[in-house]
């Protein structure tokens, strides 16, 4: 069966992580900084900081941009619940602006007009990899005073054009912070593991900090120099907490996998492009069958593709969705719905007050959709075996 994502891990990616298992350190040792700094250089960010997950991150995010409980954090519906549990998690408000047809992408025309006053953040995701047009939405943001995330999870090492040059993901001027994520279905991984990019000197610190329960070691940062004779003397063992923090750290182990995975990563999305591009030329004859759009045609050469998502007419060719997925399992084909709109996740019916219908392009998008296999190892036979399997849909 061929799954629709799937990790791809080389003697290189195993010795790496083993060498690691050999060394001093499982985590917080030189592997740590050494996967921030490589991670920082390719995408041209002057701070990366690694975490346990990108939901980790995207917390931390929060925090770092001061939102609490009396913002309002707009995000796309089409993504993983993750991009808007994290304004929950500091007690603000998620909500949820339509997408644009072509890029499945957060509208900046909708975003302007679901702006409420207490909108403090946008968390911009990037579907499939295809870049948000993070020009338009940082304009939308910045006019008002908003922090703009870039959710990437779907991007590592993509990029865009703007202005005559391309500008990575994470290192392009549009966002102010930009989360990636490295769960194995991902571009590249770690096993689980995420990281925030940013140019914010002190967002970066704060990060950092609260990534390890919000403890401070260094002495130049230290508060309690007049709190009496218990902290007076401050020697090697000494620490201070100056906030509430999490332990949100990745370890040594999986920063050795992600230094060697990184070293493949230009590979991989080769690779990924050159299957879009085959089932692209196949399907495109299909007039049930919507293959994906590209909002801006010039960032074609510089997407990492996650994911490979059609919208299928499934009233033409006569069967379910559910239908569909069993006919192409039964030809070894896996396939996977993504993403349930957000707004109509149980929890946010019951918590919000969201209704079906408020963002109905999203709506109809989840609808048809279907995302097929899409990972390096996959060969020209199985993409063949892929095409094959759905053009016999409609016969
Ligand atoms: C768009 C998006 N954001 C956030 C996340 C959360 O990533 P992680 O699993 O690393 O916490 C995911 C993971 O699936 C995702 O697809």
């Amino acid at each position: 069966m061929l799954p629709y994502g799937h990790q791809s891990i080389s003697d290189a990616d195993i010795a790496a992580v083993c060498e690691v298992l050999r060394s001093d350190f499982l985590t917080s040792g030189p592997r740590v900084e050494e996967f921030e700094r490589h991670f920082a250089a390719l995408v041209g960010a002057k701070h990366a900081v690694a975490v346990n997950s990108a939901t980790s991150a995207l917390h931390l995010a929060m925090c770092a941009a001061d939102i609490g409980p009396d913002d309002r954090v707009i995000t796309s519906p089409n993504t993983f619940v993750a991009s808007a549990n994290c304004a929950a998690f500091v007690g603000a408000t998620p909500d949820f602006c339509d997408i644009d047809p072509v890029s499945y992408n957060l509208d900046p025309a909708a975003l302007k007009k679901s702006w409420q006053s207490d909108t403090k953040a946008i968390v911009a995701v990037d579907y499939a990899g295809q870049p948000c047009d993070m020009s338009a939405i940082a304009q939308v943001a910045r006019e008002r005073g908003a922090v703009v995330i870039e959710d990437a999870c779907h991007g590592v090492g993509g990029g865009l054009m703007h202005g005559g040059r391309v500008w990575k993901l994470g290192g392009h001027p549009w966002a102010d912070m930009t989360v990636f994520s490295f769960h194995p279905v991902k571009t590249m991984t770690t096993g689980e593991g995420g990281m925030l990019v940013t140019d914010n000197d002190l967002w970066a610190e704060q990060v950092r900090c609260l990534r390890s329960h919000g403890i401070v070691r260094d002495a130049a940062q230290f508060e309690s120099s007049d709190s009496g004779p218990l902290t007076s003397e401050k020697g090697p063992w000494y620490y201070e907490m100056h906030s509430l923090g999490y332990n949100y750290r990745m370890t040594d182990i999986q920063c050795g996998l992600g230094l060697a995975q990184l070293n493949r990563l230009e590979a991989f999305i080769a690779r990924r492009r050159e299957i879009v591009a085959r089932y692209n030329g196949a399907f495109e004859r299909l007039p049930w069958l919507t293959t994906p759009g590209l909002r801006h045609p010039a960032n074609r050469d510089h997407i990492s593709w996650h994911l490979y998502t059609v919208q299928m007419d499934f009233r033409t060719i006569g069967k379910t969705r559910t239908e569909v997925m069993a006919q192409l399992r039964q030809m070894g084909v896996g396939s996977q719905v993504l993403y349930i709109p957000v707004h109509v996740q149980p929890w946010y019916r019951k918590t919000y007050g969201y209704v079906l219908g408020k963002c109905p392009v999203a709506e109809d998008f989840y609808e048809r959709a279907l995302s097929l296999p899409l990972y390096p190892a996959l060969s020209d036979s199985d993409a063949d075996r892929v095409i094959d399997a759905v053009c016999s849909l409609n016969d």
